[in-house]
C-alpha cells in the first residue's frame, strides 16, 4: 500500500490527518529502535535532500541533515541568508522550486517570511517540507513535540498542557496547538498581554470544543499542568527593541518554580533557550527538552522517508 504521505508537501499542520500523524509517529519509533540497536537503514541510498536555510537554525537543520545521512542518503545545502533577500516577494523561491527538481528528491526550507515554504512548493514537484516560516508554522517541530509527549507521558489524550512565553510570534506553539488540539487537551496559554496567541487559533480550538484558559500567571497554570512547553521571547520578530527589553525575562523556570508546579510535570522547550529555563532545571528528571531535541532525528527520518515513498 502506498504511503499516505508519499509525494506530499509538509507545509502546515492543518493539512495533516490523524492517520498521517500516527503513521509519522509509528515510523519514527521504528527507526529510533533500529538506530538505538546499532542497526543501519539504507533506504534513501542515491537520494538527495536539499536544505535551504535562509534564517538561522541549529537544531532543525542539523536534525534534518543527520536524519538524511542516517537513512543512507545525501544532502546539499544553501545557508546564505542574503540569498533570500532579493526574493522578498517570493518569485525567486518559486523559481528555486523549479530548479530544486533537478537537484534533489526532497527539500526543506527555513525562511523569515510566512508563506515562503508554500512559494517554494508551488514551483517544485518534489516534496517540500516547511522548516519554519517566519511567525507562521513549524510542522515538523510539532510532530517531534507530539512524539516527545507520547514518550514522556505515555499518551497524547486528555492532557493539561501549558504553552508559555511568546505565543504571538512563536511558530512552534502555533503548530503544536493545532496538532495537539486533535487529542482533546485542556490548554493554558500563558503570556504577557502583548504576546497572546493569535485569536484565530484560540477561536478555532474553542470552536472545536477544546478548553483554553488564557492567563499571564505561569505559576497557577503549571500547578495544574502535565506538560509545560516554554518558549523564548522572539527578539527577531519585534519592531520595537524597547518593547523586547521590557518583556524579555518575564517568565523564568527554576528549581523553586518546579517545587510549586504539578508533581511530575514534564518541561519542554523547542530550543534555543535564553533565560526562561535556568540551567539548574536540567537535572530535574522531568526536564525533557534535550530528549525532545534528540527526538527530532527519528521523526525527521520518518518524514523524509514517508514523503519520498522510501519508507
Ligand atoms: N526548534 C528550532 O526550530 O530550533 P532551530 O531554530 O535551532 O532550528
Amino acid at each position: 500500500m502506498p504511503s499516505a504521505l508519499k509525494g506530499k508537501d509538509i507545509l502546515h499542520v492543518k493539512d495533516l490527518k490523524l492517520e498521517q500523524i500516527s503513521l509519522v509517529l509509528e515510523t519514527a519509533a521504528r527507526y529510533e529502535n533500529v538506530v538505538a540497536n546499532g542497526g543501519r537503514l539504507n533506504i534513501m541510498a542515491g537520494k538527495v535532500l536539499a536544505t535551504l536555510f535562509f534564517e538561522s537554525s541549529i537544531q532543525t537543520r542539523l536534525t534534518f541533515e543527520s536524519a538524511m545521512l542516517r537513512l543512507g542518503g545525501n544532502v546539499v545545502s544553501v545557508t546564505d541568508v542574503k540569498a533570500s533577500t532579493s526574493g522578498i516577494k517570493g518569485e525567486r523561491l518559486y523559481d528555486t522550486g523549479k530548479m530544486i527538481d533537478g537537484y534533489a528528491d526532497v527539500a526543506v526550507i527555513r525562511h523569515a517570511l510566512e508563506g515562503s515554504a508554500k512559494e517554494l512548493a508551488d514551483g517544485a514537484n518534489v516534496p517540500v517540507i516547511n522548516g519554519g516560516d517566519g511567525a507562521g508554522q513549524h510542522p515538523t517541530q510539532a510532530l517531534m513535540d507530539l512524539y516527545t509527549i507520547q514518550k514522556e507521558k505515555g499518551r497524547l489524550n486528555n492532557l493539561n498542557v501549558t504553552l508559555a512565553g511568546d505565543l504571538k510570534n512563536g511558530r512552534t506553539v502555533h503548530s503544536l496547538s493545532w496538532l495537539l488540539g486533535k487529542f482533546g487537551p485542556r490548554f493554558y496559554f500563558v503570556s504577557p498581554q502583548e504576546l497572546r496567541m493569535p485569536p484565530e487559533i484560540t477561536k478555532a480550538l474553542c470552536d472545536d470544543g477544546i478548553e483554553v484558559v488564557e492567563t499571564s500567571n505561569l505559576e497557577e497554570a503549571a500547578a495544574k499542568s502535565d506538560v509545560l512547553y516554554m518558549t523564548r521571547i522572539q527578539r527577531e520578530r519585534f519592531t520595537d527593541e524597547q518593547e523586547y527589553e521590557r518583556l524579555k525575562g518575564v517568565y523564568v523556570v527554576n528549581n523553586e518554580f518546579i517545587q510549586n508546579a504539578r508533581r511530575g510535570i514534564t518541561i519542554m522547550h523547542p530550543l534555543p533557550r535564553l533565560d526562561e529555563i535556568a540551567r539548574e532545571v536540567d537535572a530535574y528528571e522531568g526536564s525533557a527538552y534535550f530528549r525532545q531535541a534528540a527526538n527530532g532525528v527519528p521523526v525527521r527520518m520518518a518524514i523524509i522517508a514517508l514523503v519520498t515513498g522510501c519508507e
